[in-house]
């Protein structure tokens, strides 16, 4: 397959959509508030939004329950139709591809290059796969004892409320939305506060697409008066969140105290990256580099303990340091940039107090440290060596361009200190030797783990995390079974064969 063109930016897409949207229509608040969404790039304001609260929640819930009843359009709909229309909605997000990346670049901060090759196009793959889904979701035969026909039926849950973060503000859409709808659920979406444009356009696109209404509602709003109403709502049947442990755990309680949802997390990451002294120098240094700076490294999964072998330990920092510095950060409409700037004001004096938590902890500061320009939220590339296991820099999730690289000895001895973390959902392991990648593969408690490559995600591929990194899979099959409830069904038999 030829690769595709690249589109043009456009620095200043029209911004069309700003409205909650309930019953395929768009609205405003029922409490007509409004909240202002931000230019990462610049600090200024993009827009005002209406401003979803329990009010509106609760009519969102009331329309995709409706949708859901047995007998309507929806429910009736025959799964390969709901496959076309799946593939429709791909097809028109191919259509506005350039202005999609545009928007989510201006609302997040991105470079639009990430915007179009890695949030736009795998989101037609996302549509595709599981539209590819949508009449393949089969039960089984059981061969119970006695005189019994018995079966198993998938069937929908039915009102799923999704919870996004901002840091891929279009693949988390669709990774909760194309689930959901491919096996047969109505959905309730929250896009995360700071970046709610995407999310709307592409309801915008659901329309068009011809879903019934009240199949997909997305309501922008902030977390305790939007998504909490969401977790705790007594007729959402499931909810899918991702996002930070601490709210990961507020929903899972919610759902306990309310009507015991099913839930679905995907949580933070402090993922081991793991250096064997016989790995291709070059691959581990790049792909290490890739693992924690790409997205301004406000990736889940990223490899943000470097853990390097001793024989090679100050070879590889003075080559992450090298290739650190020849990192371009700047405007994100400029393709040249390979880093944007952070999402808000608040996840940049985050970063910028855990890198100061770096130096005076006495991790040795060989890159970056600083805000980089005078304006928006951008970060210098930042380089720590000789890091230590107990310092608040190899502990707690950063979200930002910081790289720490640790040192060890042998394999038992990273394996442990591999595990030693609250976290589970991504580890990586840079060898040669297929036993010792095999052993690292199997020893390592993470969701995914990647042998000389940092490629956690695939839309075909099971993604989630083990321990406080959340439970549940999304995308995948796996993906396909956390929007299914198993119904078991026998039939007495009163002829023996
Ligand atoms: P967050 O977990 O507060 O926000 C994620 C989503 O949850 C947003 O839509 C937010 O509005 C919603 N939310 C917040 N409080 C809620 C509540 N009480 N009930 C229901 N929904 C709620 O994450 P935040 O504050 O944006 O970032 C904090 C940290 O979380 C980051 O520094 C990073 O470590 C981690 N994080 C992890 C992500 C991941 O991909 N796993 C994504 C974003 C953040
Ligand atoms: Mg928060």
């Amino acid at each position: 397959m030829a690769a595709p063109q690249m589109p043009t930016p456009d620095p200043n897409p029209e911004i069309k959509y700003t409205q909650i949207f309930i019953n395929n229509e768009f609205v405003n608040s029922v409490s007509g508030k409004t909240f202002a969404t931000i230019n990462p790039a610049t600090g200024d304001k993009i827009c005002d939004v209406q401003e979803a609260e329990k009010a509106d929640v609760d009519k969102a819930v009331v329309a995709a329950r409706a949708a859901f009843q047995l007998g309507s359009p929806w429910r009736n709909m025959d799964a390969s139709q709901r496959g076309r229309l799946l593939l429709k909605l791909a097809e028109l997000i191919e259509r506005d591809a350039a202005y999609l990346s545009s928007l989510e670049t201006l609302d997040n901060g991105k470079p639009f290059i990430h915007s179009y090759f890695g949030a736009v196009l795998p989101s037609v793959k996302d549509l595709t796969y599981f539209a590819g889904w949508c009449d393949k979701i089969t039960g089984k035969t059981i061969p119970v004892d006695g005189p019994y026909f018995t079966y198993t039926r998938l069937e929908p849950i039915g009102v799923c409320g999704g919870i996004i973060p901002w840091n891929f503000p279009i693949n988390m859409f669709l990774s909760k939305m194309a689930p959901a709808l491919a096996t047969g659920n109505t959905v309730v979406i929250k896009p995360a506060e700071q970046t709610p444009l995407t999310a709307l356009y592409l309801a915008s696109l659901v329309k068009e697409a011809g879903f019934p209404p009240g199949v997909v509602n997305v309501l922008p709003g902030f977390g305790p008066t939007c998504g909490a109403h969401i977790a705790e709502h007594m007729d959402v049947d499931k909810v899918a969140f991702t996002g930070s442990t601490e709210v990961g755990k507020i929903i899972q309680a919610a759902a306990g105290q309310s009507n015991l949802k099913r839930v679905s997390l995907e949580l933070g990451g402090k993922s081991p990256l793991i250096v064997f002294s016989d790995a291709d120098l070059d691959t581990a240094v790049e792909q290490a580099h890739q693992s924690v700076f790409f997205n301004q490294g406000q990736v889940c999964c990223a490899g943000t303990r470097t853990f390097v072998q001793e024989g090679i330990y100050d070879d590889f920092v003075k080559r992450s340091v090298e290739r650190a510095k020849k990192r371009t950060i700047g405007n994100p409409f400029d393709m040249r940039n390979e880093q944007g700037a952070q999402v808000d004001q608040e996840m940049f004096d985050k970063v910028m107090r855990l890198i100061e938590t770096g130096k005076s902890q006495g991790a040795k500061l060989q890159h970056g440290g600083s805000r980089h320009g005078d304006k928006g939220f951008f970060i210098q590339p930042t380089v720590f060596s000789d890091v230590q296991d107990d310092m608040t820099i190899a502990k707690e999730e950063i979200f930002g361009p910081v790289m720490s690289i640790f040192k060890f000895k042998d394999i038992n001895e990273v394996i442990d200190r591999a595990n030693n973390t609250t976290y589970g959902l991504s580890a990586f392991v840079f060898t040669k030797d297929i036993d010792k990648a095999l052993t690292i593969a199997n020893s390592v408690q993470a969701g995914t783990v990647s042998v000389n490559c940092f490629h956690p995600t695939a839309t075909q591929a099971p993604f989630g995390g083990f321990k406080q990194s959340g439970h549940g899979r999304e995308l995948g099959e796996y993906g396909v079974h956390e929007y299914c409830e198993v119904k078991t069904v026998t039939v007495k038999l009163s002829h023996k064969m």
